[in-house]
């Protein structure tokens, strides 16, 4: 609370029920003008940002022992839990923009480490930034064999997403330092550690449930080219990733890199908020991402588009969504009620794909369903436009991964978002340790009862 705006919400004077517009008038236009009806009080709140703040509303009160207003806001649907300056989204616009540069542009133009530089440091790489940056993230793509003798204990059908949060929160045990987070060496140690090391473990996951043997990282290749490889490296000498796939996959991970306060970033940074240390912190944030109406969505758009199996079908299956039987996943956003931009550059990322790996069939079914429902009342209604998970599994099929991995390629490049937004909450001098508040529903004050008195209660 800044003293100067405790002043100004001191009451000024008792209003009448309702505010005559002379009165309106007088008052400072930055201000929000608030009657408490209890009280028959007017206080005067100060803008923030075009916000008001939360903890301003404390001071209104019905006597001086009540605990003050609160807001009440069930997941976060209007509450800025931050100040930012990493990701920008304009939803109606369909705008997606990571430290001012537009998406279409980074896309397009940069590389995926080259934009992991630009969200976690603020700027683009100069070329030999770029190339020191690079270098340093490569210094930290092995993983200790500790780690893959922990992965190895999985079973073999186990969840790649599963291995991937558990080994992610195993790394650390491996780097006790890191729960030093006050440390700014020690975090950016970590932070390369971490961005290094999950395309290795990720990649372990998958050859861990095809029985097959590790593939070391190869550092001559890009961070992406160096994926492919521990994905797909089978007895050659040396593996030459296609240029094109490579690419594609680039540009998915920049699409992926950030979203500001979604659900996973939200949980890295509350969990972050406890001093806790960065390798935990990205497992619980991709735990967040796990789930089916976050990062899970891409897994949950092939089951979809399998279980509708052919293009003829699609008519009934909308049916089925708008009676509410099922969702159409890869549809819908919190924040976007236009379009999401990264599902068009997706789309265009399909196409150069398609030509190398021949078109997914599923392909067909998604582009009917979308036809279909951008012309129907009810998700025009409710905006319902496709997402960045509508058209990612398809290529990732393309590609050559199984559903399963589907969130696991979410997550590689998300790490980077999750660290800068990490980093960002620990240097902001506003934010302690995330504690929201409740509207308490449960019973009064009760006694204890001998367990022969206790009543089963009604089934
Ligand atoms: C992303 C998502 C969770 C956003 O949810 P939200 O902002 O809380 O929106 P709501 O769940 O309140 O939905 C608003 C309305 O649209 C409907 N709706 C939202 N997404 C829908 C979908 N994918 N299919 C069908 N109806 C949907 C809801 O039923 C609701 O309708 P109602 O007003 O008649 O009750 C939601 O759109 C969704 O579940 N999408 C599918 C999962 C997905 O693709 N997730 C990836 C996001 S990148």
């Amino acid at each position: 609370m800044h003293l100067a705006q405790a002043e100004s919400l001191r009451p000024r004077y008792e209003a009448p029920l309702h505010l005559r517009k002379k009165e309106l008038n007088a008052m400072p236009k930055e201000t929000l003008s608030l009657v408490d009806n209890r009280t028959q009080t007017c206080y005067e709140l100060p803008f923030f940002k075009d916000t008001l703040r939360a903890m301003d509303l404390r001071q209104i009160k019905t006597d001086p022992q009540d605990f003050g207003l609160m807001t009440y806001d069930p997941a976060f649907m209007n509450t800025a839990s931050c100040q930012s300056a990493i990701t920008f989204i304009d939803g109606d616009q369909g705008i997606l923009r990571y430290r001012g540069y537009p998406i279409e542009q980074l896309a397009e133009k940069c590389t995926f480490l080259e934009v992991a530089y630009l969200i976690l440091f603020g700027e683009l790489p100069t070329a030999a930034q770029l190339a020191g940056w690079k270098n340093e993230i490569t210094l930290h793509t092995m993983l200790h064999e500790t780690t893959k003798k922990f992965l190895e204990g999985f079973l073999y059908g186990a969840h790649p997403m599963g291995m991937f949060i558990s080994t992610v929160a195993a790394l650390s045990t491996v780097y006790p330092e890191a729960r030093k987070v006050n440390d700014a060496e020690l975090r950016a140690l970590q932070i390369r550690r971490l961005i290094g090391k999950v395309p290795t473990i990720s990649a372990y996951t998958y050859r861990h449930s095809l029985g097959y043997p590790y593939v070391y990282p190869d550092n001559d290749l890009s961070y992406t080219e160096n994926f492919m490889n521990m994905l797909w490296k089978m007895a050659e000498p040396k593996y030459r990733p296609n240029p094109v796939l490579a690419r594609a996959l680039d540009i998915l991970f920049i699409l992926h890199a950030d979203h500001e306060q979604n659900c996973s970033t939200n949980v890295m940074r509350a969990v972050g908020s406890s001093l806790a240390d960065p390798f935990v912190c990205v497992a619980a944030a991709a735990a967040a991402l796990s789930g089916p109406l976050h990062g899970g969505a891409n897994e949950e758009v092939l089951k979809m588009l399998d279980e509708i199996g052919s293009k003829d079908k699609v008519p009934a299956y909308v049916e089925r969504v708008k009676a509410g039987q099922v969702r159409l996943m890869g549809f819908g956003h919190r924040v976007y009620k236009n379009y999401d931009p990264r599902a068009k550059i997706i789309k265009w990322a399909a196409d150069q794909v398609f030509e190398v790996t021949g078109r997914n069939p599923k392909l067909e079914i998604a582009l009917e369903l979308e036809r279909i429902a951008l012309q129907d009342d009810y998700f025009i209604k409710r905006k319902l436009y496709p997402n960045v998970d509508f058209y990612s599994g398809i290529i990732y099929q393309a590609l050559g991964f199984k559903p399963e991995m589907f969130t696991v390629l979410f997550a590689i490049p998300r790490t980077v978002g999750w660290l800068a937004q990490w980093e960002e909450m620990l240097l902001d001098p506003e934010q302690k340790i995330a504690r929201p508040r409740q509207i308490y529903t449960g019973y009064e004050l009760r006694d204890w009862l001998p367990i022969e008195k206790r009543a089963a209660p009604a089934a």
